[in-house]
């Protein structure tokens, strides 16, 4: 099946996903406005899907942009998918429905495409509205993660939102997810780290398994926030075997690496508030990897992942010390 702006993937819900996502996270000296103007911009170009979570501080602006283009006619509320995170201070199941509409009120919409919780731990929720961040330790809880997804659950039953996943989670979290007694919805996606360097081909293939599609992040090496990213880490689009295959196809690294995901059959998230980078990325569905190239790619696997969270790394529920 031929690529386009317009692919949607099915999910194991009955709905389904655009293959291209429009990431919204900056980091916080970037203006919040100007996640606004691009995300305008952006659904102007045809991008459809909107990744955005409550920890970005951004849905305010961000829905302030959809909802400017549906306003002017540019699309209908139906045309938008739009992805909210459940932030881990929220997992407490009588939380869960305040994180979402919290969510829902900062975008203005009725109902949210799709709701995920963002990790598989939870953090105390300190009585405030403001989640732990960076200037203050992240305080653990030890709220489990089946008894959140009752309650997202919930939320979908009461038509809050359409569909409900996860995000971070690795194969032994899912499977306790899917294990639990009663569930009523199997998650419809686990979004997760997923680039030329870190095929998640293992993860991919379990949660294919079980009918669970694969999003990724940090497709075109991360954001490399510091607070978040080991800034010696190597830069993914300058990888110089990444250029060779980019310079064969007379495309740019930042095609190549997201076609390459594109085309594993997995949704592709990449952030851009740059109009000519947005222009750019679309150009993935002008071509076509070959299978030695896909290969050649493949090969450039090394497990290393931009957002470890290492300070999380002493909750039990920390998801990236398994192998996958
Ligand atoms: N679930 C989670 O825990 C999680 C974690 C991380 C991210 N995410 C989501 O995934 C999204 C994407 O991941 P990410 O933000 O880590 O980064 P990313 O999409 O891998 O990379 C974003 C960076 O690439 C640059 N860029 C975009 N297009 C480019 C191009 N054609 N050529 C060169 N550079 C280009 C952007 O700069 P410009 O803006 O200047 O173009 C930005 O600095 C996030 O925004 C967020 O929505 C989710």
């Amino acid at each position: 099946m031929a690529l386009t702006k317009d692919t949607r993937l099915p999910l194991n819900d009955g709905n389904t996903i655009p293959i291209l996502g429009l990431g919204t996270y900056a980091s916080p000296d970037v203006p919040k406005s100007t996640g606004e103007e691009a995300t305008k911009v952006a659904i102007e170009l045809g991008y459809r899907h909107i990744d955005c979570a409550y920890i970005y501080g951004n849905e305010v602006q961000i829905g302030s942009a959809i909802r400017a283009k549906i306003a002017d006619g540019t699309v209908k509320r139906e045309d938008i998918f739009y992805t909210g995170k459940l932030w881990p201070t929220f997992f407490s199941p009588d939380l869960v429905r305040k994180g979402l509409e919290k969510s829902l009120s900062d975008v203005g919409l009725e109902y949210l495409d799709l709701f995920i919780m963002h990790w598989p731990f939870s953090l105390k929720h300190e009585g405030a509205e403001k989640p732990a961040n960076s200037d203050k330790p992240f305080a653990y809880d030890d709220v489990d993660f089946c008894s959140t997804w009752e309650a997202l659950e919930a939320c979908k039953d009461a038509g809050l939102v359409k569909s409900i996943g996860v995000s971070n989670f690795n194969r032994r979290q899912l499977e306790r997810l899917l294990n639990k007694q009663g569930l009523k919805y199997k998650p419809v996606c686990n979004q997760v780290e997923c680039h030329i360097y870190l095929g998640q081909s293992k993860l991919q293939a379990y949660c294919k398994s079980k009918d669970i599609i694969l999003v990724a992040y940090s497709v075109l090496g991360s954001h490399r926030d510091k607070d978040w990213v080991d800034l010696s880490l190597p830069v993914l689009l300058e990888d110089p075997i990444l250029g060779e295959v980019a310079a064969k196809y007379n495309r740019t690294p930042a095609e190549v690496a997201m076609r390459f995901v594109l085309q594993k059959g997995i949704v592709v998230l990449a952030k851009s508030f740059s109009t000519a980078r947005l222009k750019q990325n679309l150009g993935v569905f002008d071509f076509e990897l070959k299978p030695e190239d896909m290969k050649t790619l493949e090969s450039l696997d090394k497990n290393l992942h931009y957002g470890p969270f290492k300070e999380m790394k002493q909750h039990p529920e920390y998801p990236f010390d398994d192998e996958y």
